[in-house]
């Protein structure tokens, strides 16, 4: 990799206690003298970001909690397994004011929301954050969710893609309903706009119908950033054409090297040169002043994991419930609706790989900031990538670590900016020349 490559960098989160790893809430760092269910643990985060930099906060959610394991809630509840759940969106407006540069990803579900609603909402939000928003298309996968929204069960998998096509149609023609001149402001003829330039989209698809216009006029960036995470092939074949930035993680099947060639793969069969996409690789750095401060942290991490509810996390993704398998059967034998590129071709039984998940995935990375930055200029090669979406463990200590003690590596190395360039995020993800 050469100098003066312009990383980007996104946080995950949820608005949860614990977000990411198994027994966030309970490490000895953890939400000393606030609660993620404050505003101000959100604003501390926002300004931390906005210090380091960062493209963006983005907020995984789901509308549910993990209750497939042993086809019941109690121990999502009991150990706090991406649970309890508030609604990120919330915190948007609030956020995009005290940080005043930071960008937003919010996931929201085609196979749940209406199309008008989201579509309407993303654009309310990119007005108010002045074209800082970007949506996280999911087509979840989760039985209770469903439950959650008046159906029996998830729509099969390839079939939700298929709505979220349709669903993808529906709010491009709402986003451009308005025209970029449609308001005029004519004090004197006392006209607001020109009812020429705001037009009904008149949806009607195989699954969708809406009348149109959108009720919001023409938002900064037109639309939201896009940014999806499927990785099957009909997930990806999606996400090729839908995306302007492609989540990764590496898959069972053969590691970051094999999924960027069938992202890469993807996007040719749809038509798009791979410029048109930033692929954003998941990563845990666990952090140090030194080696041995960050394998004390990294222990810490690990002894918080009850086994359990690693095992709860896994089920609730795979839509499966891994009570029912015996322990020495490899993930791979099994078929899952839910997120099926964590089973595939995945060699570890359903116990090794919870625990693996729990510690924060496949890209633990545990060292001090130059380690840490050497690993991630090595999978910034390896994964083709443009950059990491930084997942995180102490709350909210472990993302003052990265920034205090890793972006100014990334810094020194010329990888990453050190201040802002471009107010709009889509500008900021493709326009943006090295280290502006
Ligand atoms: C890295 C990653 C992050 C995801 N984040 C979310 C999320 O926040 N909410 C959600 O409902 N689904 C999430 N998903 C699920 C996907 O959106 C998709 O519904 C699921 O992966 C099934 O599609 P696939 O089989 O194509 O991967 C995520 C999946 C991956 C791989």
């Amino acid at each position: 990799m050469t100098d003066n490559t312009n990383m980007h960098l996104a946080l995950i989160m949820n608005f949860s206690a614990s977000p990411h790893t198994i027994g966030q809430w309970r490490l000895p760092r953890s939400f000393r003298g606030d609660s993620y269910l404050d505003a101000s643990y959100w604003e501390r985060i926002a300004r931390t970001l906005e210090r380091g930099c960062f493209d963006m906060l983005f907020f995984a959610d789901s509308y549910t909690l993990h209750d497939r394991y042993q086809d019941s809630p109690d121990a999502a509840i009991r150990y706090a397994v991406q649970y309890p759940r508030l609604d990120p969106l919330t915190l948007v407006p609030m956020l995009s004011r005290v940080a005043p540069n930071l960008g937003f990803g919010v996931t929201g579900s085609t196979t749940f929301i209406p199309p008008y609603w989201l579509a309407r909402n993303m654009a309310t939000m990119d007005h108010l954050t002045e074209g800082r928003i970007a949506w996280n298309v999911v087509t979840s996968y989760s039985r209770s969710e469903a439950q959650n929204f008046g159906l029996d069960d998830i729509p099969e998998h390839d079939l939700r893609y298929d709505m979220a096509d349709e669903y993808m149609q529906v709010c491009n023609k709402l986003w451009s309903s308005w025209d970029e001149d449609a308001i005029v402001m004519d004090r004197e003829a006392g006209i607001y706009a020109d009812p020429t330039k705001v037009h009904r989209i008149d949806h009607e698809g195989e699954f969708f119908k809406s009348r149109g216009p959108l009720c919001v006029p023409r938002s900064p960036q037109g639309k939201p950033v896009i940014i999806q995470a499927g990785a099957s092939p009909r997930g990806l074949q999606f996400a090729a054409q839908h995306a302007d930035v492609i989540f990764a993680t590496p898959t069972a099947s053969g590691g970051m090297a094999k999924h960027r060639a069938a992202i890469n793969a993807a996007l040719e069969a749809a038509g798009r040169s791979r410029d048109d996409v930033k692929v954003i690789w998941g990563i845990t750095p666990v952090v140090g002043e030194s080696e041995a401060e960050a394998k004390a942290k990294r222990d810490a991490i690990q002894a918080n994991i009850h086994p359990e509810a690693a095992l709860v996390l896994l089920s609730g993704h795979l839509n499966f419930d891994l009570s029912t398998l015996p322990d020495d059967v490899p993930l791979s034998d099994i078929e899952v609706s839910g997120v099926q590129a964590f089973a595939r071709g995945q060699k570890m039984t359903a116990k090794q790989y919870a625990q693996r998940m729990a510690e924060g995935g496949n890209n633990l990375i545990t060292g001090t900031a130059t380690q840490v930055v050497d690993k991630m200029e090595a999978l910034y090669t390896q994964g083709e990538g443009d950059g990491f979406m930084i997942v995180t463990h102490a709350l909210p200590s472990s993302i003052d670590d990265f920034v205090d003690l890793v972006v100014p590596e990334m810094q020194r190395r010329g990888h990453f900016r050190s201040q802002y360039g471009s107010q709009q995020l889509r500008d900021r993800m493709f326009n943006e020349t090295p280290n502006e």
